[in-house]
C-alpha cells in the first residue's frame, strides 16, 4: 500500500467544512435591480421573471424598505418612462421616473446605496442605447453627451452611483468630467465595462420594455466569442475613472470575470441577468432542480470566480435565507 493524499479529511464535519470554506456570501454583497414606472399602487408582474415586478414609486419605497431591513442595501434602478422619443429625453428630465424614485428613496432610506442605471434604451422610441445617425447606426459621441447630461440629473436627484450600461466609447471619462464640473465629485461611476451582446437579456426586455424596434445591439455590445477584448474594455473604463466595474452576464462569463479580477484594483461586480434568473426559476418551478440550492450555488460560483458584488434579482430571497428569516 502506498500513502495516498486524503483531502476528504477536511470534509468530514460541518464545522471542518465551514472552517476551510474559501468563499462567502453576505447580503451586503448583493445589489438588487428594480423596475419603476409611473402611476400609483402598481405591482405589475413580469411574466418571464416570476417574483419580479414593475413598481410605482410608492410601492417601490415600501418594497425596498423591507428589503433594506433584510440586509441588502444597494438597489439598481431601471425606469419605464411615460413617453419615449428619438433622443430618450425622459432619461435626463428632472421629472423623469427614475429621478422621482431616487428622490423618494433617498428620503425614505437615506443610508441606502442608490445606483441609477444610465442608458437610453428604455427611453428611446427605437429602443437602442443611443441616438441614431440617419443611417440607423448608434451615434457614439452625441450619445455620450446625452449620457453625461443624464448622469448629472441622476446625481442631482440623489444617486449614490451612476451605472452606464450603454457601451459607448469614452462615456466614463465624459461622465466623470460632467459630474465633477457640476459639483458631484462624490458620486461614483460603476461602469458596465464588459457587457456582451447576450441572448440572456431576453426577459429583461419584457421587464424594461426596451426591445430594439429594428436590428440588434451587436455594434456596441461585445461579441460573445471574445475574452481578451473584455480586458481592453475594462482597462479603458478604469483609466477613464470608473470606480467599480461590471461584467455581464455572470455565469456564462466566469472566465472573463476571473481574468478581470486579476487585472484591476477596483471592486468588480457581476450581473446575474434576467435570463439566468428565468432559467433557474423555470426549472425550479417544474421541480427539475432544487431551486434554493441552485441559486446559492450560482451565487457562490460567481463569487468564487472573483466578483466582489453580485447584481441579482434573487437578492431579497437570498438575504432572507442568509439572515435566517425564511
Ligand atoms: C440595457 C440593459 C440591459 C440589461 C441591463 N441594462 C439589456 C439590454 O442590453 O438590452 C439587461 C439586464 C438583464 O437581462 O437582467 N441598458
Amino acid at each position: 500500500m502506498y500513502p495516498i493524499e486524503r483531502p476528504r479529511r477536511l470534509r468530514v464535519s460541518p464545522n471542518l467544512r465551514a472552517m476551510v470554506r474559501e468563499t462567502d456570501l453576505r447580503p451586503e454583497q448583493l445589489i438588487y435591480p428594480v423596475f419603476v414606472k409611473p402611476g400609483e399602487m402598481r405591482r405589475d408582474p413580469v411574466l418571464s421573471m416570476p417574483g419580479v415586478y414593475q413598481w410605482s414609486v410608492d410601492t417601490l419605497v415600501d418594497h425596498l424598505t423591507e428589503v433594506y431591513a433584510s440586509g441588502v442595501h444597494a438597489f439598481l434602478l431601471f425606469g419605464i418612462p411615460e413617453h419615449k422619443d428619438e433622443t430618450g429625453s425622459e432619461a435626463y428630465d428632472d421629472n423623469g421616473i427614475v429621478q422621482k424614485a431616487l428622490i423618494a428613496l433617498k428620503k425614505a432610506l437615506p443610508d441606502s446605496i442608490l445606483i441609477a442605471d444610465l442608458c437610453l434604451c428604455e427611453y428611446t422610441s427605437h429602443g437602442h442605447c443611443g441616438i441614431l445617425t440617419p443611417e440607423g447606426m448608434v451615434d457614439n459621441d452625441p450619445t455620450v453627451e446625452i449620457l453625461a447630461r443624464t448622469a448629472v440629473v441622476q446625481a442631482r436627484a440623489g444617486a449614490t452611483i451612476v451605472a452606464p450600461s450603454d457601451m459607448m466609447d469614452g462615456r466614463v471619462g465624459a461622465i466623470r468630467h460632467a459630474l465633477d464640473q457640476s459639483g458631484h465629485t462624490e458620486v461614483a461611476i460603476m461602469s458596465y465595462a464588459a457587457k456582451y451582446a447576450s441572448a440572456f437579456y431576453g426577459p429583461f426586455r419584457e421587464a424594461a420594455e426596451n426591445t430594439p424596434t429594428f436590428g440588434d445591439r451587436k455594434s456596441y455590445q461585445m461579441d460573445v466569442a471574445n475574452r481578451r477584448e473584455a480586458l481592453r474594455e475594462v482597462l479603458l473604463d478604469v483609466d477613464e475613472g470608473a470606480d467599480l466595474i461590471i461584467v455581464k452576464p455572470a455565469m456564462p462569463y466566469l472566465d472573463v470575470l476571473s481574468d478581470v479580477r486579476e487585472r484591476v484594483l477596483v471592486p468588480v461586480a457581476a450581473y446575474q441577468v434576467s435570463g439566468e434568473y428565468a432559467m433557474i426559476k423555470a426549472a425550479g418551478a417544474n421541480g427539475w432542480i432544487d431551486e434554493r440550492r441552485v441559486i446559492e450555488e450560482s451565487l457562490l460560483s460567481i463569487r468564487r470566480a472573483g466578483a466582489d458584488m453580485i447584481i441579482t434579482y434573487f437578492a431579497p430571497q437570498v438575504a432572507n435565507w442568509l439572515t435566517g428569516r425564511q
